[in-house]
C-alpha cells in the first residue's frame, strides 16, 4: 500500500455503516486524580458523559460501544444507557483492539468505518466528528482529526533544548480516528500493544491517513491543569446554549 493510488478517494458504497468505539479503560496515572481521570466530575457530570453525548448527536452513526476496564467498578453506577463491554486491555491499543473484535462479532462488518475516541478527550463536538465523517468517508485509507503545531519544537537532551525541530509539517494527533474496521484490526494486530494511536498502525502498513483540521479545544485531558480548563470550556459553552 505503498502508491500514491493507496491514498486515492473512493465511491463509498450505500451499505457501509458508521459505529464509534471509545477506549475508557485507562487510569489516567498522569492526572494526579482520585481514580481514572474519564470519571472525574466535569460541569457537573463525569467527563466521559460529556463525550458520549456529543457521540449520542451524531445521527449517522449506526451505533457506539464503550470499552472498559474489566474492574470498572463506576460506569455502572452512572445507570446510563451507552452500550458497554469489558474488554480494556493493558494499553490503549489492546483495548481498541479488543473493542473492535467485539464489534466485528456483534454485526459490523470489516468494510465499515470506525471511529475511535479517546474518553478523556470531552471537548468533542457533534460538528467536529461530522466533519471528520465528511472529510474521510470517501477516502481509501480513512484520517483522524489533528491540529497544526502551534508552537516552536525542542528536542531535549538531559532536562536541555537540544534542538529545534521544524514545525511546518507536524501536526498533533487528536481523536476520533476513522478506519475501515477490518483494516485498522489487522494493522493493530501488526503493530502490537504499543502504538498510541490509530493512524499509526496504519501508517505502519504503508498508507497515509488524512489530516482533517481539528481544534486546540480537542485536547486530552491528561494533567491536573487540563481539569480547570476543560470545566471552563464545557461552563461556557453550557452558557451560551441556554
Ligand atoms: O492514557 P491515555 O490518556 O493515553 O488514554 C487515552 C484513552 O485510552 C483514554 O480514554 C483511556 O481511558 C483509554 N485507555 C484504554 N485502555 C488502556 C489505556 C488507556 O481504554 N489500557
Amino acid at each position: 500500500m505503498t502508491d500514491a493510488t493507496a491514498n486515492s478517494p473512493t465511491t463509498e458504497p450505500s451499505h457501509v455503516r458508521y459505529w464509534a468505539l471509545i477506549p475508557c479503560a485507562g487510569s489516567g496515572s498522569r492526572a494526579g486524580s482520585d481514580g481514572p481521570k474519564q470519571y472525574q466530575s466535569l460541569a457537573g457530570r463525569p467527563m466521559v458523559l460529556h463525550t458520549l453525548a456529543a457521540f449520542a448527536a451524531v445521527a449517522r452513526l449506526s451505533g457506539l460501544l464503550v470499552v472498559l476496564a474489566p474492574d470498572d467498578a463506576f460506569f455502572t453506577s452512572l445507570n446510563s444507557a451507552y452500550p458497554v463491554a469489558r474488554c480494556g486491555g493493558a494499553t490503549r491499543a489492546d483495548s481498541v483492539r479488543n473493542g473492535l473484535a467485539l464489534l466485528l462479532q456483534q454485526g459490523a462488518q470489516r468494510h465499515d468505518w470506525v471511529l475511535v475516541h479517546d474518553a478523556a478527550r470531552c471537548l468533542i463536538t457533534p460538528a467536529q466528528i461530522d466533519s471528520l465523517i465528511d472529510a474521510c468517508s470517501t477516502d481509501a485509507v480513512g484520517g483522524l482529526l489533528a491540529h497544526r503545531l502551534p508552537d516552536t519544537l525542542k528536542a531535549e537532551v538531559n532536562g536541555r533544548a537540544a534542538a529545534t525541530v521544524d514545525r511546518s509539517d507536524k501536526w498533533l494527533a487528536q481523536t476520533p480516528q476513522m478506519f475501515r474496521i477490518g483494516m485498522l484490526l489487522d494493522a493493530l494486530w501488526r503493530a502490537g500493544a504499543g502504538v498510541t494511536d490509530e493512524a499509526s498502525a496504519i501508517e505502519a502498513l504503508g498508507a497515509q491517513p488524512l489530516l482533517v483540521a481539528g481544534s486546540a479545544q480537542n485536547f486530552k485531558v491528561t494533567y491536573p491543569e487540563d481539569f480547570a480548563l476543560a470545566e471552563a470550556v464545557l461552563q461556557a459553552r453550557a452558557r451560551t446554549n441556554k
